[in-house]
């Protein structure tokens, strides 16, 4: 990439486009990655896996049985979580609004009833838990007065505007396309049959999110908001929100959010994180120049190695070794932080990070270099037995002293079988470890033969490379000085073409990745780790719909050992079940994944937040 130095997402995007020969990297630079922690509710081990839960398939030559494995286990619960959502899912209007009421404690907003019938004119699936990232991130707005929160949305610098039905955008001169997105996204409510009142959205057009309250503010919000929550009853209800016509006539003084550049990150970060939470009580790095900290047992939280708990495996707060493991806190691209809390709405964010979520801008674009198109890729079978990954080695500014910490530099080596072999014969990787033999106990690490050969194993099964180094500083080419050595440049490929793959990882680059929802609507199966937090983490459950992976990557050789087995030495893998998740996923996305749900989405979130917003907002609601 030639310039990723501007500070916004727009700019750099306009630089992209001016660069016309590069836009095919900009895709791939773009494809980084974002994210909040959800509580999965992931049922806990005393619950019998469904029969589902065991697929069919001939038996493997050794390892395990059936449901022997530790992840055999983990989709058992997943498919009795799904099962469990499933069954929550609201027919009619008095069944949305009772599950509302329990769920929130508050009676819905007003415009609920147009809101339900909007979602069910486009045969939504109806299940109040996928909207709870809603109030996870707009519940310590109740401990703010609404009059503040209005001042400040409308003297933004970014912003999408409601003004009776029409929907425009406040940006500064240069063209930003996530702004036209995000108004086309909202837009979309009205031009569906909805309707929303006047608002003022400010919008985050950075890649990186930047908001990070001291989580002692945000507990005290959340104090004032359970004080003051109550199920008004019906007769006292306010149907009519105030509108905006007083602030429009006498605009009120600008705001500064008082945005800092000052880096590094994870100090500035660490302090939206619980109180008593081991973020909090974690010696801040501040060297980097060292191989990550990787222990070579199971990684934390973990399940015999494997993703339980996503929430929690995602969490930098519950794991700060994220700290020096992932460029967003190594050293982001760039940093422009406000310690102010008031609404700022973006695409994703950490779980320390007060922004609130729309869905990202990436998932709206008909742009294949984000959708992938209109493929969705063929059959399962017809698909190459293998893992690919292209994409740019981004993930902030990687430099000479520190780019062994970069999470993309890190998968890239992990599956490539060259620094593997020479890993396994001794040599110390800059920036990855092996597991311990014991860890995993696989056959192809040699857990029953000594001759066997984790670095030839993954040679039959990767297809993983970077497109672009991204020095730092750059010299407008590919390669890099203090990187070349570690890593090869291929051709980029589109997302249709890695489509003819079986397995599809998504990793992290300068924020979330924008390719996730292609991937998960393909015919694919997603391998997906990030630190991020997305609009749909409610609406999606790991290891059904998609496989998790930690950000350590060492489940890396367990999960491909599982699903590919080692032919080599005669071990079944598990193609069948790699199959289902991939086509359960892709079932799963045209279902609660569509353009319509974003749009349901942002319907029901704007209800909320105009409620939020209105002096009235304590007695504003619906009720039958
Ligand atoms: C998953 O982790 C989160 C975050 O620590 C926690 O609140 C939740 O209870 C965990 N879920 C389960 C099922 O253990
Ligand atoms: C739902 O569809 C009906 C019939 O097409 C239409 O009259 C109504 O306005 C729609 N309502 C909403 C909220 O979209
Ligand atoms: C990463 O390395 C660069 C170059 O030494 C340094 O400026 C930057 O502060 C480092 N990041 C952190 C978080 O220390
Ligand atoms: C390991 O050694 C055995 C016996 O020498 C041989 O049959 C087998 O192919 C070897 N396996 C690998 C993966 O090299
Ligand atoms: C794999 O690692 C070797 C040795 O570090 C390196 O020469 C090669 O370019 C790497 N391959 C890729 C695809 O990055």
């Amino acid at each position: 990439m030639p310039i990723i130095s501007a500070p916004s997402l727009g700019s750099r995007f306009t630089q992209l486009v001016i660069a016309a020969g590069v836009l095919t990297i900009a895709a791939w630079l773009f494809v980084s990655s974002f994210g909040v922690p959800r509580q999965l509710h992931i049922p806990s081990l005393d619950i019998a896996p469904p029969v589902a839960a065991k697929p069919e398939k001939p038996p493997p030559t050794h390892a395990t049985s059936p449901g022997e494995h530790p992840i055999d286990e983990l989709i058992g619960r997943a498919d009795v979580e799904l099962v469990r959502l499933q069954q929550k899912e609201a027919h009619t209007l008095q069944d949305a609004a009772r599950q509302y009421r329990e769920r929130r404690g508050r009676q819905p907003p007003p415009g609920f009833d147009r809101w339900f019938s909007f979602a069910q004119n486009h045969s939504a699936v109806i299940v109040e838990e996928f909207f709870d990232r809603i109030y996870d991130d707009l519940n310590p707005f109740w401990g703010v007065e609404a009059k503040q929160m209005r001042e400040h949305a409308i003297t933004f610098e970014h912003q999408v505007k409601v003004r009776d039905g029409k929907v425009t955008v406040k940006s500064d001169d240069v063209k930003r396309p996530w702004m036209t997105l995000w108004q086309d996204m909202v837009a979309s409510v009205f031009e569906g049959g909805g309707w929303l009142p006047d608002l003022d959205m400010p919008i985050n057009v950075m890649d990186e999110s930047r908001m990070v309250v001291e989580s002692e503010e945000i507990e005290a919000n959340m104090a004032k908001m359970r004080a003051g929550r109550r199920i008004v009853p019906a007769n006292e209800l306010k149907s009519k929100f105030h509108g905006l016509e007083d602030l429009d006539k006498i605009p009120p003084p600008p705001f500064d959010p008082q945005f800092r550049g000052e880096g590094p990150y994870w100090p500035l970060a660490v302090i939206g994180c619980p109180e008593g939470s081991p973020a909090r009580k974690t010696f801040i790095e501040t060297d980097f120049s060292t191989p990550p900290p990787l222990s070579p047992g199971h990684p934390k939280h973990s399940h015999h190695g494997y993703v339980q708990n996503w929430t929690l495996a995602k969490s930098p707060c519950e794991n700060p070794d994220l700290q020096g493991m992932h460029g967003t806190f190594v050293e982001p691209l760039s940093i422009a932080n406000t310690k102010r809390f008031f609404p700022l709405f973006g695409g994703s964010k950490l779980q320390m990070n007060n922004e609130i979520l729309l869905p990202p801008a990436m998932y709206w674009t008909n742009d294949p270099f984000y959708s992938g198109g209109k493929g969705h890729g063929g059959s399962w079978n017809e698909k190459e037995n293998k893992v690919i990954w292209r994409g740019s080695a981004s993930g902030g500014r990687n430099k000479k002293e520190n780019w062994t910490r970069f999470q993309r530099h890190r998968f890239i080596s992990m599956v490539n079988a060259t620094s593997v072999r020479e890993a396994e014969h001794g040599q110390k990787p800059p920036n990855f470890i092996l597991p311990s033999k014991e860890a995993y106990n696989l056959e192809s690490y040699g857990a029953t033969s000594a001759n066997g050969s984790l670095g030839d194993w993954i040679q039959t099964w990767s297809d993983v490379a970077t497109v672009w180094l991204e020095c730092f500083p750059g010299n407008g080419s590919p390669r890099c000085p203090y990187t070349d050595h570690y890593f090869a440049i291929a051709k980029s490929m589109p997302m249709s073409e890695q489509y003819n793959y079986k397995y599809l990882p998504d990793i992290d680059g300068n924020s979330f990745s924008g390719r996730y929802r292609g991937f998960l609507g393909s015919t694919s199966l997603p391998i997906k780790a990030t630190i991020y937090d997305e609009w749909h983490d409610s609406r999606l459950v790991p290891w059904k719909h998609f496989v998790p992976m930690d950000n350590t990557f060492m489940d890396i050789y367990g999960l491909m050992e599982y699903f590919i087995g080692n032919e080599e030495i005669g071990l079944a893998g598990h193609d069948d079940v790699a199959e289902k998740i991939a086509m359960e996923g892709k079932r799963w996305a045209d279902k609660v994944l569509r353009t319509e749900d974003m749009s349901i989405y942002v319907f029901r979130l704007l209800l909320e937040y105009a409620r939020l917003c209105d002096d009235s907002r304590d007695v504003l609601g619906w009720a039958e």
